[in-house]
């Protein structure tokens, strides 16, 4: 019976899994440089841990069940429900700034689509205890980091910068009551996403009043910042909530990624924690979902029984980064699944036990060796072997052994050989091959 691997996962055979770590490894990297510390958490969690603040989307994605005892359980679909747990509970020794990162596995029942998995790798990065928004622009700027080292430039991905308060502030503005927020939210996160007349059905539903519904598509399309700056009105809320977007664009600007940065109010955001600023990153072309989003979840430690502390952050998946860069050739075929450093190779049976020696040797000294475990094979089938193995240098034990003690050296880029004594290469090697 061949059982199939389940819908929406990925098996990471070695040259899947060098890229999972080459990126993996890129985030660590670019997270450390920026001052942030590694946490992780389990990977499960009492499922009313995502009924309380994620939103609707999130909870009806949940793989969830019951455990023996009878708890009701769901895989994490993402990482922050966790992170304010944790922040919450050690609140008073923690020193602030917080300044976290993690690199979760998560799963969500999502439809699969090109871009979207029910099991993916998430970038995190959070910073916790900071009301300024220049704490959310050190999110955005890491971010860019990361896209910039990995070289997406300025052409190739757009952040796109918003505010929920802003938002927030307009629609209470033309009469929409605060209980009606979170739905929304949640519907013109969609606009992008759905067929137009789909969207405007959700609207509707949202929002029964025409002009009220013209109003807010009005206030989506509006992103000249000057424009803007003409509509809102001094000294009022709106103001507040502007002068921030245009802190935090200011901020990107100094860090020298303003390039990368717009001001987009069609962002909205899904989750329904963000109260501030709000962000994604999106491929200039617009074909494929966005490659991560964040923002500002004032109130979400204090939804969890928590004190009132502020914090901002964001997410990033593994599949659309991995989609992007592929099409724009940024992976090469330069990641390797192993990397040897000398393979030992012998010219004949007798000096079996000389080869598993130095391999030895090779390995106590930290330095990966590899041999063949065919030795009858001849010495032109593992050099064939040394270079599937994608080894350095070949190390050949051969008649110059019997001779004077004498190893060849083969670098298996440049073909050169050269000739050392045993004793003189474990010496090299102490110094550092
Ligand atoms: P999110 O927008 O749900 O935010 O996810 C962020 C990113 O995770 C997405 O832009 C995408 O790259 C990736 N992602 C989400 N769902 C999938 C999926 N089914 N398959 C592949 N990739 C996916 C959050 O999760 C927030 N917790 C982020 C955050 C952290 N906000 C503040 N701190």
């Amino acid at each position: 019976m061949k059982i199939p691997p389940v819908k929406g996962t990925r098996d990471f055979y070695p040259p899947q899994m060098a890229v999972r770590n080459w990126i993996i490894d890129g985030w660590k990297r670019v997270s450390r440089r920026n001052g942030f510390e590694e946490y992780d958490g389990p990977i499960f969690e009492y499922l009313k841990m995502y009924q309380v603040k994620s939103g609707d989307e999130i909870v009806e994605q949940l793989f969830n069940m019951t455990d023996r005892g009878g708890r009701d359980l769901a895989i994490r679909p993402e990482i922050t429900p966790t992170l304010a747990r944790m922040v919450n509970q050690q609140i008073n020794s923690l020193a602030r700034p917080i300044k976290w990162f993690s690199v979760p596995r998560l799963c969500r029942a999502e439809r699969p689509q090109k871009g979207r998995l029910r099991e993916f790798f998430q970038w995190n990065i959070d910073i916790i205890g900071v009301d300024s928004v220049l704490a959310d622009a050190e999110v955005i700027f890491a971010t860019v980091d990361f896209l910039r080292e990995v070289g997406l430039g300025p052409s190739d991905v757009k952040v796109k910068i918003s505010s929920r308060k802003l938002l927030g502030v307009f629609l209470s503005g033309i009469g929409v009551g605060q209980e009606k927020l979170d739905g929304i939210y949640a519907v013109l996160d969609k606009k992008g996403k759905l067929p137009a007349d789909t969207f405007e059905e959700l609207l509707k539903e949202q929002v029964p009043d025409k002009d009220a519904a013209g109003k807010i598509l009005d206030f989506m399309r509006v992103d000249s910042i000057p424009e803007v700056e003409k509509l809102i009105e001094a000294d009022s809320n709106e103001r507040i909530a502007w002068n921030e977007v245009k802190n935090v664009l200011a901020y990107l600007e100094m860090m020298g990624v303003g390039e990368y940065c717009v001001y987009d109010p069609s962002i909205v955001r899904g989750l329904a924690y963000y109260t501030g600023i709000v962000f994604e990153v999106h491929d200039i072309v617009g074909e494929l979902r966005a490659i991560c989003g964040g923002g500002r979840y004032d109130n979400l430690l204090k939804d969890f029984g928590g004190p009132m502390v502020s914090a901002t952050g964001m997410g990033m998946g593994d599949c659309v980064l991995e989609i992007l860069l592929r099409e724009k050739s940024l992976l090469g075929d330069s990641i390797s699944t192993r990397e040897i450093e000398y393979f030992v190779a012998f010219a004949d049976n007798v000096f079996g036990s000389h080869v598993y020696r130095l391999a030895g040797e090779l390995r106590r000294r930290g330095f990966s060796a590899s041999f063949s475990y065919k030795p009858e094979s001849g010495l032109s089938k593992q050099l064939k072997e040394a270079s599937a193995q994608n080894a350095k240098k070949c190390v050949i034990i051969g008649q110059e052994f019997l001779e004077g003690r004498k190893l060849v050296i083969k670098d298996m880029g440049t073909s050169e050989q050269e000739v050392v004594g045993y004793d003189d290469f474990l010496v090299s090697l102490e110094r550092g091959g």
